[in-house]
């Protein structure tokens, strides 16, 4: 049949068919613009939502951390900082579009760069619906600060509601009989079954079907395709101050929180010893996720060489520090278990100060737009490169004739976001878009010691300091945290993997002979 499945691109080819006329993107973006859009893509609904996950558990399905949440972030800085610079190797030699993928290409051959490029999917758009979620929740939350309250079934995703009344209800059972839960505790868990409840009850039926559709979700995830299909330039200056304001809200919440921690809430530190924080580590991984997506912007940066290093480590390193000291601060506010209760567990760290409350929330609220849009922005470009190299039909890789933007993609995956984040369940989507992202961390550290053994004359502008220390490791630890995921889990990965498999056959069946030679 003439498939090749280990065909390479080299690092030549990948660059000139990035150059090529007609399909070339503008360098506009330097350092602060690649180390802001690493913010703008990291810090979000994994601290403003996952943290209270991370910190007490779903009874029956994953254990919490505790206050030892902070080591669950401690823990995930360390990975993440292998795998980054795993990917500042590979983004300063090979500037070009599509990320993870395209490094695949380059090393490991087409088919395994088919599956990171599937995997990749699972990272921003399914991670997408997450933050869609979560965005409404917190949208939500405000408007109910201003005695806003639109119908229940019109705020809130299908499965997100079923979801939370099965997991509330156990929680309830287990805040009621853990020791030392406080009367606020049992009182939050208690409230939240009760609206999980009264939305079920409250929604129109159609053919026997809870009418439950999420619309802020679909909302924004479509306002903010309408603003990518109009440029790089004009959204990336829009991020810029989006990140400000998410530091800004952060920076208010230490201020305000860091006076006010009752050390005694410290007292069980690590409830479920080293299980918990491995298992905390694994959800809250979804905060940490996002420094990748600077690579994304590879063919837009200027002077990509030493741009692209210093905008994926030095996001990172920002956002770990921010992150554990964030955890210590909620943790110490209220019991962890109360930050379990809720959806908004910095909000409800700061329910004894309102107006600081009011504030976190609306910065959660815009932070979260922000995530939105660099994760909106990054999947069309994978699909871009996907559909350059031929995995994809060729209208994927269209730039619109006005704002030279890849229009078609950016749309296609703001309607799938946009339909998944109206009835889907944002803790599903999280684990998987963790277990996906993991497994293109490990995959991509192992294209690095594939490049260095097969191409050690290539020019590397940043180089992996011990290399076959920090690869092999970085690829370990990604495993690592991966098993502190639910079955269910690793259950949809599999089934996203066979999916994956299906489509690639099918495309290739029916593709046109590849014109590329093989190496
Ligand atoms: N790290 C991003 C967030 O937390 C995906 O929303």
């Amino acid at each position: 049949m003439g498939w090749n499945l280990f065909r390479t691109k080299s690092v030549g080819e990948l660059s000139e068919a990035a150059e090529r006329g007609e399909h070339r993107l503008q360098r506009v973006l330097g350092p602060k613009e690649l180390i802001f859009l690493g913010i703008g893509a990291i810090i979000g609904a994994g601290i403003f939502s996952t943290l209270g996950t991370a910190a007490y558990g779903v009874p029956g399905v994953r254990e919490g951390a505790g206050p030892a949440v902070v080591f669950s972030f401690a823990l995930l800085g360390f990975v993440c900082m292998l795998a980054g610079m795993c990917y500042a190797e590979l983004t300063a030699m090979i500037p070009v579009s599509g990320s993870a993928y395209t490094y695949a290409f380059a090393t490991l051959g087409e088919f395994v760069a088919w599956i990171i490029g599937w995997d990749l999917v699972l990272e921003y758009a399914i991670g997408n619906v997450g933050v869609a979620i979560a965005w409404s929740n917190y949208f939500d939350s405000l408007l109910r600060g201003f005695d806003i309250e639109p119908p229940r079934w019109l705020m809130f995703s299908y499965g997100d509601v079923f979801q939370q009344l099965a997991s509330r209800q156990a929680s309830l059972a287990e805040v009621t009989a853990a020791v030392g839960a406080t009367p606020e505790a049992i009182q939050a868990a208690t409230s939240r079954v009760a609206e999980m409840q009264a939305i079920v009850d409250g929604a129109p039926k159609l053919w026997g079907f809870d009418v439950i559709v999420n619309v802020p979700a679909v909302v924004i995830t479509l306002a903010i395709t309408w603003l990518l299909v109009r440029g790089v330039r004009e959204s990336a200056k829009a991020n810029n101050v989006m990140v400000w304001i998410k530091l800004g809200v952060l920076a208010l919440f230490l201020g305000v929180g860091a006076w006010n921690v009752n050390p005694d809430n410290w007292k069980d530190f690590a409830p479920n010893g080293w299980a918990g924080i491995h298992q905390g580590a694994a959800i809250v991984f979804f905060a940490f996720i996002g420094f990748d997506a600077v690579s994304t912007a590879a063919e837009e940066a200027k002077n990509p060489q030493r741009t692209m290093p210093i905008g994926i480590l030095g996001s990172l390193a920002i956002c770990t520090v921010l992150y554990m000291v964030v955890g210590l601060v909620a943790t110490g506010l209220v019991p962890y278990q109360e930050l379990g209760s809720g959806a908004d567990p910095l909000a409800i760290a700061l329910k004894n100060f309102p107006a600081a409350q009011f504030i976190v929330s609306l910065g959660a609220v815009i932070s979260m737009a922000a995530v939105l849009l660099v994760f909106q922005y990054g999947q069309p470009r994978i699909f871009y490169a996907m559909s350059r190299d031929g995995l994809l039909p060729k209208v994927f890789s269209k730039l619109h004739p006005k704002y030279k933007t890849p229009h078609v993609t950016t749309i296609v995956t703001g309607f799938l976001v946009a339909i998944a984040a109206a009835v889907w369940d944002d803790d599903a989507a999280y684990d998987l878009t963790n277990i996906g992202t993991l497994s293109a961390f490990a995959i991509v550290s192992l294209g690095v010691l594939v490049l260095r053994v097969k191409h050690p004359e290539i020019h590397r502008p940043f180089k992996v300091p011990f290399i076959w220390v920090v690869a092999p490791l970085s690829i370990g630890a990604c495993i690592y945290v991966m098993l502190g995921l639910p079955i269910h889990a690793w259950e949809r990965f599999g089934i996203w993997l066979l999916i994956g498999l299906a489509i690639y056959v099918v495309r290739k069946l029916t593709m046109k002979p590849d014109p590329t030679p093989a190496r």
